[in-house]
This record gives structure tokens, sequence and C-alpha cells, in this order.
């Protein structure tokens, strides 16, 4: 892409700065299961990764963590898991509406269902759902989701806004096969949409999965998608995500120079935070499941800006 960078990335912070302020948003994240039926060819968490040791929260641990959260002051708290059917629908409508009462935002971030489930978990008290598109190109999305299709996934986004949830999508950068007008694709693609979120990072080569050999999106590429989703949609929520600091050690403070205004604290509790290994490297799986929320709290306000 031939364009000015510094021009671009300070268009997209005055944007920033005049629509959503200088206040950075936090979302508390438990990952509570790292179970996956699917085979995402990217994804440290695909069923076909044996080497993962995996692990499932019980609900009563679910609703501890998140209590605990609450009591931090965090106002939204993101259940995000892969797609583990061990969970039966009354399940999560338990936990929803459990943790809906103790006066938070709750997000779910966990895959793709049908639109009666998607029906119950917002009449149980879910406020928004986070399902990236991962790419807007059909065919790139068709290699690397051997088991969905992007008309699903279109489908179900589509489906949760007329419930009338709050709808994250998002798509990864820099992506084997991806090319300059895929990633414009993904751009049409939100503009077209309209989500109130959008989550944008860096493909991160896993190990063990399909794509360990191939190489990952750079932090110029992503900052250059953050900062135009945040022209294109000047109101959405966008976080500076953990795969953008994962790639550079002040990644996540320079997506909030280019458009961001949203961070998501990792808040699962340990054993399990190494285990929800999306991809390698992954920041912050060997702190404290509490020390995530002071780090950025200094480090958010290490570049003048305030959390809420
Ligand atoms: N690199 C970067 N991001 C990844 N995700 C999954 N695997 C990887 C990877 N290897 C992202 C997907 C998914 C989100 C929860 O994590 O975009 O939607
Ligand atoms: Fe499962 Fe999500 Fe990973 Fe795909 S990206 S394998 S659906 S956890
Ligand atoms: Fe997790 Fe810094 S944000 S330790």
């Amino acid at each position: 892409m031939n364009l000015d960078k510094n021009k671009l990335f300070s268009l997209a912070d005055s944007i920033r700065a005049r629509e959503k302020g200088d206040k950075v948003y936090l979302r508390g994240i438990i990952e509570f299961s790292n179970y996956c039926r699917r085979n995402c060819l990217y994804c440290g968490l695909r069923r076909d990764n044996t080497k993962l040791s995996r692990y499932r929260m019980s609900p009563g641990e679910i609703i501890k963590r998140a209590k605990e959260i609450a009591a931090l002051g965090i106002k939204t708290v993101v259940l995000q898991s892969g797609e583990d059917p061990y969970y039966r629908l009354k399940d999560l409508t338990g936990i929803v509406s459990r943790v809906k009462e103790l006066g938070v935002y709750v997000t779910l971030s966990i895959g793709e269902l049908s639109a009666g489930a998607y029906r119950e978990l917002k009449k149980a008290g879910a406020d928004r759902y986070l399902l990236r598109h991962e790419t807007a190109n059909r065919k790139l999305y068709e290699v690397l989701h051997p088991d969905g299709s992007f008309f699903n996934r279109v489908r179900c986004l589509y489906v949760l806004k007329d419930l009338g949830y709050e709808v994250g999508a998002g798509n990864m950068v820099g992506l084997p096969g991806q090319t300059d007008d895929m990633l414009w694709e993904d751009l049409l693609f939100m503009e077209k949409l309209q989500p109130e979120m959008v989550g944008i990072g860096p493909f991160i080569p896993h190990p063990d999965t399909p794509l360990a050999k191939e190489k990952g999106g750079t932090l110029e590429q992503t900052l250059t998608m953050i900062a135009l989703t945040r022209i294109i949609l000047p109101k959405a929520n966008i976080p500076a995500t953990t795969a953008l600091g994962t790639i550079h050690p002040e990644g996540r403070e320079l997506g909030l120079k280019v458009g961001a205004n949203v961070v998501m604290p990792n808040m699962t509790p340990q054993p399990y935070r190494p285990l929800y290994q999306l991809y390698p490297g992954k920041i912050c799986v060997n702190e404290d499941p509490d020390a995530c929320l002071p780090c950025l709290k200094r480090r958010i306000e290490g570049i003048g800006r305030t959390i809420i």
C-alpha cells in the first residue's frame, strides 16, 4: 500500500481523539476453555493439536473469577473459549445471567452457534459478541477453515446484529496467501457490516499447526489496518490486541496511538493462562492473573491517556 503512513496514523489518532476521547476502555477477559471442535489452520487450539493440554473452567470457577474482575472496577467481562460443545446452552445461559448480576457488561466470544442459541444467550443477559470474520476473502477463508464456511460466518454476524448484540468483527493481518487487495476487502466488508467493535491483530505462526513454517504479520501492516479501520468506522471500539503486544514490546501502545481505544487485560486464572495458546509467545501468560491491570494502567498513562 503506497500511503503516507505518518499522515494516515495522525489522521486516525485525531479521529479517535474526537470520537472516543482519551479514555481507554478496559475489557477483562476470561479464557474459560481451550477445547475446540474446529481445526482452523492458524490456531494453536485447533482440535488436531494433540500437544496442547486442555482445560475447562467450571461454571463456579468462571463466576468466581468474574466477581473478582468486577470487584477490581472493570465494567466489561469477556467470556472467551474455543468452540467447546461440552458447555450446554443452559450452562452458558446460567453463567451469563450470574455474571450479568454483577452489574457488568457481558461479552461472549465462543464462536459460531445457532440463531436460537444466540437468542437465548442475549435473553440471559449477554450484551456483546466477538466473532472476528478473520478474512473477508471467501477463498482464503475457506482454505484456512476446513470445517467452516464464510457464508456461515457472515450469517452469524448478521444474526447477532439483528438480535441486538453489539458485534465485534475483525481480521488477522499477514495471513499466508493474503494480499493487500484482500485487506481492502476486509475494510469494505466492515464498512458494510458496521460492527461496533473491531479486533485486528497480526497472524503469528504457531509451531504445532500446518502454518508453522509461514511468515507472520508485521507491526506496520497491522498498525496500518487499525488506522484505516478507525477512519472507516470512526465510532467503533478498537482494541490494541494482545497479538500486537506479542510481536512488539510496545505494540499495544503503538496501536492506541493510531486509532485503538480499548485494551483487554487477560484475567484468566492460573494454572490455565499458558494453555490458551492461540499463538506462541503470547504475553502475560506467566504473570499473576491480577498483574495485567496495573501494568496496562501504567503503560496507558505512560502515553498520556487514562483508563476507564
Ligand atoms: N495468530 C494470531 N491470531 C490468532 N488467532 C487465532 N490463532 C491466531 C494466530 N496463530 C486469533 C483469531 C481468533 C482470535 C481469538 O485469535 O483471529 O478470532
Ligand atoms: Fe477454535 Fe477459534 Fe482456534 Fe478456530 S480460531 S481453532 S474456532 S479457538
Ligand atoms: Fe499483562 Fe503487562 S499487560 S503483564
